[in-house]
């Protein structure tokens, strides 16, 4: 039994896993396209927008910002854009609540405006590194204040100059940061990437009208060029379906079909982690939406066994390890998961490294922890307590880790499903009765 709004949540054993489930609109895409539209002229409606807590505090942030947003009923988002530089100061510090999408990406859009903006959020954002966004931005022409470089940031933006910016770590958030800022900067502004992260923002700006080229890992875009409103629809969020994929994978008979999803390659890469690892995938592109290729994944039980995911491959994945993680714990007693490469997952909205250690040892699991990974041997799953750090992802992995287990798993910090996947606990309850 699943209490959907209730925290602790508890899970208890499943007894299949099959049926058809679609999954809330792509976090990443629902915070490019509010932002753009904002920045675009005249108005722009998106479907299928996240209600989630993180991108539901971006549209918040845009309303501090002088954006004019509605959401209707049924889900659907209009936004007024306000044209380039037509944002307006706010009166009272933004809040990006736990999301350090919203935080970083807007950083670059209010760098450009000449005002000051302070944005700062939750506990747990105010742990996460800025200096990524921070140091381009201020190479860029403007000014930004923070204590140890962590929020609240205190941005005084100005008429920015177009940088050639290489990012110290592979981050998409910082790579759009840069993206946005040059879009209003003057002149060129080039960010090169060593490893490829998601292209959703390169992919929007062209929707919105902009264009920038992607050239061997070097994005370039022309400064003062001008967006316009349009109509879009966000595809179903990959990382979301990855609990789907894992609890599939590793439930004896299982079959779930996952439709209305995302599958911009930069997003598919745990797809192969998941046929390494055993399951048997069917993934059909039915159409493309703002530029965005989406369809159906079939994934069912195969013969699941050890995988590793290597530290190449983390960029592409590095939200689907804690759904990787839960798979890994649902492995036959002695297989064995292992990630190196991955030190970025210490500072997502928690540690996830040492928090899905702690939590996946609790459940059963053997964990080994490493300063950047970890290595799993599957054990036979007993259930207990265990405690998801208020880190939506976390609280995912451990329900699908917990159905498997031989006994009630309860999982405290369970509500922050509500950042990325409303509706979770019911479309487990439905997918395992
Ligand atoms: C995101 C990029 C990733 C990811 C986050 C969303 C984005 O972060 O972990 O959930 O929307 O650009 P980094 O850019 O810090 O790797």
């Amino acid at each position: 039994m699943y209490h959907a709004s209730a925290d602790p949540a508890t899970v208890t054993p499943a007894v299949r896993a099959a049926g058809s489930v679609r999954v809330p609109g792509d976090k990443s895409i629902s915070h490019r396209y509010a932002m753009l539209a904002a920045l675009a002229d005249g108005p722009s409606i998106i479907h299928g927008f996240l209600p989630g807590a993180d991108c539901l505090s971006t549209l918040a942030c845009l309303q501090g910002l002088g954006v004019a947003v509605e959401r209707t009923p049924d889900g659907v988002v209009h936004v007024h854009g306000r044209g380039m530089n037509g944002l307006r100061a706010p009166v009272t510090p933004l809040d990006a609540g736990n999301s350090g999408t919203t935080i970083r990406l807007l950083s670059g859009v209010v760098a450009a405006h000449g005002f000051r903006t302070i944005i700062g959020g939750d506990a747990s954002l105010s742990r996460r590194p800025m200096k990524r966004v921070i140091n381009p931005l201020t190479q860029m022409g403007a000014t930004i204040d923070a204590e140890d470089g962590r929020p609240p940031l205190t941005i005084n933006g100005a008429r920015l100059r177009g940088i050639h910016f290489q990012p110290e770590v592979p981050s998409a958030q910082v790579k759009s940061a840069v993206l946005l800022a040059g879009l209003q900067a003057e002149g060129e502004t080039t960010v090169v990437e060593t490893y490829p992260t998601r292209d959703h923002t390169e992919r929007a700006l062209r929707e919105f009208g902009a264009t920038l080229t992607q050239v061997n890992g070097h994005v370039r875009i022309e400064g003062s060029q001008r967006l316009s409103g349009r109509e879009l629809t966000v595809p179903g969020d990959i990382s979301s379906a990855v609990f789907w994929l894992a609890l599939a994978a590793g439930t004896p008979g299982a079959s779930i079909d996952i439709e209305g999803v995302g599958l911009n390659p930069t997003r598919c890469a745990a797809l192969d982690v998941f046929q390494r690892a055993g399951a048997s995938i069917e993934v059909t592109t039915d159409r493309e939406t703002g530029g965005e290729p989406m369809g159906r994944i079939r994934v069912s039980y195969g013969s699941p066994r050890s995988f590793e995911i290597t530290p190449g491959e983390v960029p592409g994945m590095i939200d689907e390890i804690p759904g990787l993680a839960a798979l890994g714990a649902l492995l036959p007693p002695g297989s064995e998961m292992t990630v190196r490469g991955a030190a970025e997952l210490r500072v997502k909205e928690s540690d996830r490294i040492t928090c899905l250690s702690r939590g996946l040892r609790i459940l059963g699991a053997h964990v080994e922890e490493f300063p950047d990974g970890f290595r799993l041997v599957a054990q036979p799953l007993a259930g207990g307590i265990v405690d998801a750090v208020d880190d939506h992802r976390l609280a995912m992995a451990f329900a699908i880790a917990a159905t498997g287990a031989s006994g009630p798993t309860t999982i405290q910090g369970a509500s922050s499903v509500s950042v990325s996947y409303p509706g979770f606990f019911e479309a487990l309850e439905r997918l395992t009765r």
